[in-house]
């Protein structure tokens, strides 16, 4: 019976006439009575058609391009001297320079002079973070001056991180203060030999992450606990991941010594499989085995942070609007919105409009690391802040901004940004559902 030639051409994506000139050249018989063609021929043809599309798609020819090109660059995707594009070209009509744009059909005109074709291909849109600092403020390094250095320490759970950060700054504080401190809280200073460090506990592994996502590298040296009755894992495997991505030298505390089942050669044996090859073994990983609990050896670790963070000639200018990031936040019933910030560069003082994530606010009060209000907060210094409008999230950044209007403007536009991302996020979800259902 056959299939009309109309079919066949619909099917094939063709005009009629296209179809009858190709039947045609294959000296094809066409019953022109019908307008029909043999079952079997059509099948010839569509192999055809199949073939040549399959064809296209392996094409090795093809260059991507999101945008328009240069000459130049054009020129590097045929491999071709600019110089004979432009020969091209002129000859063409069109008269053009080595940096000049080239609109897609000048484009395709000239890749196919030389067997090419130009496909136009949708850019990625990269998820721009509006949570970024606003402000860019170059120092001048006349300004800039040495500040503490800030370590944070990471590790497993339970291998020891909290123990730790609270005998490092039981035995580092003077005795007045000692009887003071009760709590533990996120971030702190003391002074070693007469200089001062800034501790963190971890701020989680996810507010590490978007610190470093955000460029606003809190951390200057790491140092990573591992409990030798343990050994690595998997968070102490993440953890030296986070450290060595965010390219912060890493010192290892070999933890819980004091146990009877401790092993910490075994540890070392542990580290070396990822990466981190230990000193005595030929390798740069500075460890120190330590007992947190018994107060063992951390003056010598302590000792350690301090050689390291020399080398790294840390330093900011305190003289200028603050920025810095936050560390932990949380509802106060009587207070309200606290947040712990880390300073980083500049100086905090009371009064400043602050913009943190989507909060924003004017500091009302500050709360260093002895329960003390303070007036100001220079570089590396942890402090509490108040007079937040929101609660900010662990990882954002904080920052000074000119004045009130600006700092909620910002604040809105990123809560704004936000919902938007949720809404999107929660249609996948809904759609991923549906799919699930069927
Ligand atoms: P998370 O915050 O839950 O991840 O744990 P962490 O790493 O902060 O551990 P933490 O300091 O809470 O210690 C966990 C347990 O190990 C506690 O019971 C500590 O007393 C104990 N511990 C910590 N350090 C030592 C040590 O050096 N020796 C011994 N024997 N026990 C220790
Ligand atoms: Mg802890």
């Amino acid at each position: 019976m056959g299939i009309r030639i109309y079919q066949l051409a619909d099917e094939l994506d063709l005009e009629n006439k296209e179809l009858i000139d190709i039947l045609q050249e294959l000296d094809i018989d066409i019953n022109s009575h019908m307008s029909t063609i043999e079952e079997d021929t059509a099948d010839i043809v569509r192999d055809m058609f199949e073939e040549e599309e399959t064809e296209e798609e392996s094409l090795e020819n093809v260059i991507e391009v999101e945008d328009v090109l240069t000459v130049k660059e054009l020129g590097e995707e045929l491999d071709v001297k600019p110089n004979k594009l432009i020969t091209e070209l002129i000859n063409m009509g069109t008269m053009a320079t080595i940096n000049q744009d080239l609109d897609m059909e000048t484009m395709e005109e000239l890749a196919a002079e030389y067997g090419y074709q130009i496909k136009e291909v949708e850019g990625e849109d990269e998820e721009e973070d509006i949570y970024g600092l606003v402000n860019d403020y170059e120092d001048k390094e006349e300004d800039l001056e040495l500040r503490p250095p800030v370590v944070t320490v990471m590790g497993h759970v339970d291998h020891g991180k909290t123990t730790l950060l609270d005998a490092i700054r039981k035995t580092n504080v003077t005795e007045g203060e000692a009887g003071g401190i009760t709590q533990h809280i996120g971030a702190y200073q003391v002074e070693v030999n007469d200089q001062k460090v800034t501790f963190l506990d971890t701020p989680g592994h996810e507010a590490f992450t978007s610190m470093r996502a955000r460029g606003a590298q809190a951390t200057d040296v790491a140092i990573i606990i591992v409990a030798a009755d343990d050994g690595v894992m998997p968070q102490t495997v993440e953890a030296i991941n986070h450290a060595q991505a965010a390219e912060v030298p890493i010192i290892v505390a070999v933890n819980k010594i004091d146990k009877p089942n401790a092993q910490p050669e075994k540890v070392k044996q542990e580290l070396t499989e990822h990466g981190l090859v230990v000193e005595e073994w030929g390798g740069d990983t500075v460890t120190v085995p330590i007992s947190a609990l018994k107060q063992q050896n951390l003056d010598e670790l302590l000792e350690m942070v301090l050689l390291t963070a020399e080398m790294e000639e840390l330093k900011a200018n305190p003289n200028r609007p603050a920025n810095g990031v936050i560390v932990e936040a949380e509802l106060d019933r009587g207070r309200g919105p606290v947040a712990t910030a880390l300073v980083k560069n500049g100086t905090l003082n009371i009064g400043d409009y602050i913009v943190a994530g989507s909060a924003h606010g004017r500091v009302r009060a500050m709360i260093d690391d002895h329960g003390q209000r303070v007036e100001k907060a220079g570089p590396a210094t942890p402090v509490e802040v108040l007079g937040l409008s929101d609660v900010p999230s662990a990882g954002d950044i904080l920052e000074v901004m000119p004045s009130g209007t600006n700092a909620r403007d910002i604040a809105e536009e990123r809560e704004e940004e936000k919902r938007a991302r949720e809404l999107v996020d929660h249609k996948t979800a809904v759609n991923l559902d549906d799919l699930f259902e069927q």
